[in-house]
């Protein structure tokens, strides 16, 4: 499985390619906020021309901020044009159905991802919360579909009244409990289910909104593509008490000569 990084915040994405394990980047409006709000003015066209930058060879993913197909597609194209020069590796987020819950624009998300997909520019379909949206995008050629999996256990765990944090595990004692939504037990079955309906399309499956590492694992057991996180889950990921125990107890342990041996070697 692929590991992205689920931010804009140039700092944290630095840091964490410096790890050199990730594959790329997701961003969207309220990352990019968020970005904003903690370094001040940025530039944003260079700022983003930094972090593509850094990302290299991995994918980006940018987000439209219209909610119609001609706005969508136009902003695509402006962003794709601007940004994917610096190191040809931009993806467009359009998000599946853009309508507001607005009965006449529910497919435009559908279609611009057709339009785009036809021009080879990649697409994330963003913003899915069923198997059924997934399978749309990826019918009209979406090149990732983004199943949000903690904001749906947020939404199943508000329909049953249940209390949480943002970063609970759901569901902890498994599907027992039969809790679910239309057929959907958990965020990471929804990835599940996605996974299983689209093996015979080349999109990939990008888990999104995860927010622990168990969420991450099971990302990984259910054959996820890729996983975006953000760098908090990330850091969580190398942590165990155990393994500092062990650090603590090796080095209490070390044997002189041992140790001037290597420190011969340097
Ligand atoms: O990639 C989507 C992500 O940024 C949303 O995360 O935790 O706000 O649901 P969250």
């Amino acid at each position: 499985m692929k590991l992205f990084i689920d931010s804009a915040d140039i700092e944290e994405i630095k840091e964490a390619y410096s790890y050199g394990i990730i594959d790329g980047i997701t961003t969207n409006p309220s990352l990019i906020k968020k970005a904003v709000d903690k370094y001040g003015k940025i530039k944003i066209k260079d700022y983003i021309k930094k972090i593509l930058k850094i990302a290299k060879n991995t994918p980006v993913s940018l987000e439209v901020l219209s909610a119609n197909y001609k706005a969508m597609v136009q902003e695509a194209n402006t962003l794709y044009k601007a940004f994917n020069p610096v190191a040809k590796n931009v993806v467009i987020k359009i998000p599946v159905d853009p309508s507001f819950g607005h009965n006449d624009n529910h497919f435009d998300g559908v279609k611009a991802i057709r339009t785009l997909a036809r021009k080879k520019v990649p697409v994330n379909a963003t913003l899915i919360f069923t198997p059924e949206q997934a399978l749309l995008a990826a019918k009209a050629g979406a090149r990732y579909v983004s199943p949000f999996l903690g904001r749906f256990d947020d939404f199943i765990r508000a329909m049953y009244k249940m209390k949480f944090k943002k970063e609970d595990y759901f569901p902890m004692h498994g599907h027992k409990a039969g809790w679910n939504y239309n057929g959907v037990y958990s965020g990471v079955d929804l990835v599940a289910q996605i996974v299983q309906i689209l093996e015979n399309y080349d999109t990939e499956v990008l888990a999104a909104s995860i927010r622990n590492v168990r969420q991450l694992r099971e990302c990984a057991l259910v054959k996820a593509d890729v996983a975006t996180v953000p760098f908090k889950v990330i850091k969580e990921m190398v942590v165990h008490k155990k393994t500092e125990e062990g650090m603590i107890n090796f080095t209490k342990d070390i044997v002189v000569e041992y140790a001037e041996m290597l420190r011969r070697k340097r």
